[in-house]
Formats: structure tokens, sequence, C-alpha cells
């Protein structure tokens, strides 16, 4: 949530900062600003309500702020409404400190009275504010230089952060700091970048550094030191960015969404090579041997969103194939209370951005009560791989609309993968269903880009139903779970009102709600389930309802019953979550194109959710 930038060269910040800032519109767009200054002049200071281009209008595309030294914000409000305002950078009252946050800061109300007490006013009902001005309140308090000043409000600050800031006396530089939120920083010859993701800076430089959690860092022009909390300095290695610039761009598409729905095929190719090899799973690189596989008495998944769906995919799969123990936990809840916890556990965190507040703290407390953790994460570098005991890549790229969907499909990849290794070590396959096993996972490309080939007759549909108020998704089993993502799709870019039912559910309360034309969407992978989940389809039909029906091909009895049906390939019943999700995925995208919405930034959303 909320993205920063800065820049420190010999260029024009300003153009820069907005360059970088557009990159990271999917973490927040409630309103944004610039801070930069031309040597040693004061700094100067624009903020704008609203979409960045507002900004860029404001300031000529950058053009009309001059300086070579500046940071920028994209904001996603937590603390006071979006406006002027309360957008970032904030400044200390005789402009000594300015900067930039991304976070929470949950003390700041004691932090504010703290610096009440000390003549200190406040314009903005930010905490951001309150964190700008106790550094400024630290570096006269004890005359010190801005690592020491820093760190003593680090002392005194709770909660997540990653901050910008620059000092009047010292124009030349930027320092930076950071505790369970994202930060990036680059250097190419005399220059240095920073950013909250990666994106943000690849157009200028792909060498990088993660600073790490509780560091500090100054960034002169080309350069980068570190430091601990304790202001002792620290070597940070850094790291060449492999990808290419071309993979956070449209591409030719009208949305990233989309782009990122057909880009799915290569993302599960990708982690599937990453972990078959010569006709076996090998786990090596994500730390996991059989030995440690076999020692494992149960799994707990604990996740957000969309990767808790694929958590509650992946627990039908590892129970039936693995005959293991699973359970899922929402990182949210299991973070707050006394979760049971067995030495002979392994909890699986499974986040894309590596930076889900709640999901970090579920791994710490997994950690703190010394239980063997394992991060499923698609952002490299991020704090859950950094902390986890073990973590498994998923090798979806860079993903940038807010709906996330190649990174779930390559997230499904990573637990079927340790499925069947489970499966295997525990002696609950054979050689040869092992070796089937793998077969199939690796025909799931092509199948899925046979799914894609069908999307002008979802985008006729949800053109037609554009109008939708209310939704059903319902499946039993595991194509309940895929009903959960698909109505979470819907949900979240199209803002139709849409629930998820286990289909045996319904007739406890809900189907109360059917009613003429509530669109009702079956889902029937399941052989063992069909016919159960097809009279449940029946049920709400004939009270009014209108039908979309998703099966595999064959399944064409569903047609007596569905008034629409969409056919996907035949796989094992284990990764039907892998097809059958694309045409929801599908149905939710067109759906927000239809209705005119904006598919990638959806209202109220970020990308990643870095405060709880
Ligand atoms: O980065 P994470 O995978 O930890 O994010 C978890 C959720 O915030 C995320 O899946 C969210 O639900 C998506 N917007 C769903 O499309």
């Amino acid at each position: 949530m909320c993205g920063i930038v800065g820049y420190n060269g010999n260029r024009n910040a300003a153009e820069i900062l907005l360059e970088g800032l557009s990159k990271l519109e999917y973490r927040g767009y409630d309103s944004a600003g610039l801070a930069v200054r031309n040597g040693t002049s004061d700094v100067e200071v624009v903020k704008a309500k609203g979409r960045l281009r507002v900004l860029a209008e404001k300031t000529n595309d950058g053009k009309a702020l001059k300086g070579n030294c500046g940071i920028g914000h994209t904001r996603w409000a937590t603390h006071g409404e979006p406006s002027e305002k309360n957008a970032h950078p904030h400044i200390s009252d005789d402009r000594n400190v300015v900067g930039v946050h991304n976070g929470i800061i949950e003390n700041y109300q004691e932090l504010k009275e703290k610096l009440l007490r000390h003549q200190y006013t406040f314009y903005s009902n930010t905490d951001t504010e309150v964190a700008i001005k106790l550094i400024d309140y630290y570096m006269k308090k004890y005359q010190e230089g801005p690592i020491d000043s820093i760190a003593r409000a680090m002392t005194r600050i709770k909660g997540s952060y990653a901050l910008a800031v620059m000092f009047k006396e010292y124009p030349e530089e930027i320092y930076v700091a950071r505790k369970d939120s994202p930060m990036v920083i680059g250097t190419k010859g005399e220059e240095t970048f920073l950013a909250s993701d990666v994106p943000a800076i690849l157009k200028y430089t792909r060498n990088v550094y993660y600073i790490g959690n509780q560091q500090i860092a100054r960034l002169g022009k080309g350069s980068a030191e570190f430091y601990d909390i304790d202001r002792e300095p620290v070597e940070l290695e850094s790291t060449e960015v492999t990808w290419d610039a071309e993979a956070a761009e449209k591409g030719g598409f009208e949305h990233f969404m989309i782009k990122e729905i057909h880009e799915q095929p290569k993302a599960v190719r990708d982690t599937i090579a990453s972990v078959v090899k010569e006709d076996s799973i090998d786990l090596s690189e994500a730390g996991l041997s059989d030995e440690l596989l076999a020692g494992v008495h149960s799994v707990v998944i604990v996740a957000c969103g969309s990767a808790y769906h694929v958590g509650l995919a992946g627990q039908y799969v590892m129970e039936s194939l693995a005959g293991i123990p699973v359970r899922v936990e929402l990182a949210s809840e299991f973070r707050y209370r006394d979760p049971l916890l067995d030495p002979k556990d392994l909890v699986i965190v499974i986040s894309q951005s590596g930076e889900t507040a709640d999901s970090l703290a579920a791994l710490r407390l997994a950690k703190e009560r010394g239980i063997m953790t394992l991060g499923i994460v698609n952002v490299v570098g991020s704090s859950i791989a950094r902390e986890a005991d073990r973590t498994f890549y998923t090798l979806a790229g860079p993903e940038i609309a807010v709906a996330t969907t190649k990174a779930y499909s390559a997230q499904l990849i990573a637990v079927y993968v340790l499925a069947i290794q489970l499966a295997k070590v525990r002696g609950k396959i054979d050689a040869e269903t092992y070796r089937s096993l793998i077969d199939e996972l690796q025909t799931l490309p092509k199948k899925m880009d046979r799914v894609l080939e069908d999307k002008e007759r979802i985008q006729w549909f949800a053109a037609k139903y554009s109008n939708a108020k209310d939704m059903f998704f319902i499946g039993r089993g595991i194509d309940y779970a895929i009903s959960m993502e698909g109505s979470l799709k819907m949900k979240e870019i199209s803002y139709v009102h849409s629930e998820a039912y286990a289909a045996g559910e319904l007739k406890h309360g809900t189907i109360s709600l059917v009613e003429d034309g509530t669109l009702v969407v079956g889902v029937c992978t399941q052989s063992r389930l069909y016919e159960k989940t097809l009279s449940n389809m029946a049920e709400v039909k004939s009270r009014g309802a209108y039908l979309m029906g998703l099966t595999s091909y064959g399944n064409y009895a569903i047609e007596d019953t569905a008034d629409f049906t969409v056919y996907i390939p035949r796989t094992s019943e284990y990764f039907a979550t892998s097809l059958a999700i694309i045409p929801l995925q599908l149905l939710g995208y067109y759906l927000s194109v239809a209705r005119g919405l904006n598919v990638d930034k959806p209202r109220n959303l970020a990308k990643s959710v870095t405060v709880e």
C-alpha cells in the first residue's frame, strides 16, 4: 500500500519520480506528491488529490520542478481521508525534514501528543506527519545527524514503515529506513534510485539492494551505505534483477489484468520447469529434501485473499493425494489467536508480494514457536521470502494488476508439486502414479491456452449480464475453492455483490436470496460430486436463477440444467482449479470492462496489503 520512489543524480528528478510512480500506481492511487531539492535551495513540495495524472498536469510532467534530488509518493489512505493536505510528502514546521512513508504507525497518537507538548503543530491527519516531525525533534534535541535521528525515531515508532526522508542540511542525500514494508534501492554510475517495488526503477538500473528490516540507508549520487538500528554500518550485497522490463509493461494489451491472464500458461510452465528435473520433482532449491518432508506430520497453510484460496484448493489435493492432515487459515485470524501447532508441523505461508502484513506476522509467529516454515512467494527478496526457513519461488514474473491471476496460478503449481512429493515420500502413491501426475502437470500450460481460446464466448456473456447485481458461485470440494476465487475476482474488479457457497450449504439459508434473474455459476469439475452440484443448480434454477455451468468437456448433461455452459479440457481432477479458474477470471475481467470500470486499479484496493 502506497508507493515510494526517490532519485538522486544529475537529471531532473521530478520527471524520473513521476515515471517511477506511474509504475507503482497499483499500490495506491488516491493522491500523490513530490518533494524536490535543487542543490542548497529550499525543498519544493507539490501534491495533488486524485490520480497521478493530476500531479503530472500540475507540474507539467515534472518539468516545472527543478532539482536533481527528490522523493515521490502515491497514496492509499490509512490515516486521514484522501486529500491534498493528507497527501505525502510531509514536512516539519521549519522545513528541516521532509519525507514520504508507506505503512502504519500504530502509536502515532501517543507520539503526536509528545510532539504537541514540544510545540509542534500538525496540519494533516496522517501518521506520517508525526513520523517526520519526530525525526526533526530528535535531530534538534540531540544535535545529531540524519542516521542518528532516524534511528532514535525508529526505536520509538511501533508499526510498519518504509520511509524516504530528505534533510535541509544534507541537500544532496536521501535517507531511507524500513521495517516490515518493502523498499528497494538501485544504483547506476552517478545515480541512485529507490522504490517500493522493482518495476519503478528497472528502466534505469538492474543492480539493486534489498534493504533489510530495521535498517537505514544513506543515498548519495550513485552510492548507498547501510546501517543497522544501532547505527553500525552493515554490508549489503547487491542483486542483479534478471527479469525483463517489458514484463512489467502492458505489451499491447488493454489492461495488465488481461495480459497477466494470458501469461498464465508461461507462469505455470516456468514454475513447473523450476522443480521438475528428469521426470521427478526436485525441491532442493527450496531446501525441501525427501527426508525432511517425510518428517512432516501435518501442514498448516496461512495466507490472505487469493493466496488463501490457493491454500483451500491445496488442502483438498494434499489431504486426498498425500493423506496428510492440512489446515488452512486466514493470516489475519491466525496471528491473533493462540493456534495449536505441533513441532512436526510445516507452516506454509503463501504470498505473491511476500510483504502482506498479516501473512508476515503469521510467519513470524510460527517461527517464534519453533515450527518449520515454508514461504511460497513470487517477489524475490521480499520479507516473507527472506524470513521463511525455506522458500519456494513461483516464477510468475512481476504482477501489476491488483487482481491476481498468474501469481495465483503459479502458487497452485507449488501446492500441487508439494502434494505429489508428500504423497511419494509418505508411500501413498506408486512410481507409476507419481510419473503420471507429473506428466499431467506438464500438460496444463497447453490446456490453459485452449481455455483462453474460448474467451470470446465469456466476453459475450459478460457483456450480456453486465448489469448483474448479485451473483453466487457454487461448488463442492475443490469446486468450492474455485468458486471462492471466482467470486473474489468478480467483487474486486466488477463491484458486483457476489458470494461463493458450498453448493450443499445453500439450502441452509442463502437460497432465500435467489430470485428471478439472479446469476449463479455452478462449478462442476469433480466427477464424484457432479450430480450433487447439478441438483443444487436445478434447485436455484427452479427459483428463478440464470445459470452458468462450468465443467469439463464430455459432461454435456449439464446443458439440461445450465442456461450457458463453459467447458474446460479434461485433466486430473486434482489439478482442475488451474483450468476452471481461467473462465472465471475472464468473466470478472470482461464484466468490469463492460461496466467501464478501472480494471487494474479497483477502488479502495491496493496490490500489496502491507498494513493489517
Ligand atoms: O501478496 P499476497 O499474495 O500476500 O496478497 C494477498 C491478497 O492481498 C491478494 O491475493 C488479494 O486478495 C488480491 N487482490 C486478489 O486478487
